[in-house]
């Protein structure tokens, strides 16, 4: 299988944003030991960033023949009809994944734009939820193909 990480806006900033909330990790700690992970499931993996919304369509686009994705839209989870559209559109199964426990923070927070296409939701669980959601995601594929 070939999979993807998509992380949204401000997700660069990693490790000196808001570590109360989001942690110490950087964004390239997290993709080394998704890395890492990939390869004990012997998977490919491919990541992304983008603080960019018409730049995170336009990948997921390129990246159709994905088997699965796990995105943290990042603050385009509350706003973003259109990067839903994309994954929609595609068909890519997703996890949807979110540091944070965004249901305990502001209640802006509280929708996602995502969740109802979602295979599943992470959320609160720190970078952990990115390692379960493709943990998860290559187990769901393997046994669908079975
Ligand atoms: C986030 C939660 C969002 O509300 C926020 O805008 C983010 C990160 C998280 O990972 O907890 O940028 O998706």
């Amino acid at each position: 299988h070939q999979l993807g990480i998509l992380h949204g806006p401000n997700l660069n900033l990693l490790g000196t944003r808001e570590p109360g909330i989001y942690g110490h990790e950087t964004l390239a700690d997290i993709n080394h030991g998704l890395e890492l992970l990939a390869r004990d499931l012997d998977i490919g993996l491919t990541c992304f960033q983008s603080n960019s919304e018409a730049d995170l369509i336009n990948w997921v686009h390129q990246h159709r023949s994905l088997s699965g994705l796990v995105i943290n839209p990042a603050a385009y989870t509350h706003t973003s009809v259109a990067l839903r559209d994309a994954l929609a559109g595609t068909a890519i199964p997703f996890v949807e994944v979110h540091l944070s426990n965004i249901h305990r923070r502001e209640p802006f927070r509280h929708h996602s734009y995502f969740s109802d296409q979602a295979v599943g939701v992470i959320c609160g669980l720190g970078s952990e939820g990115y390692r379960a959601g493709l943990r998860f995601l290559h187990q769901h594929l393997t046994h669908k193909q079975t």
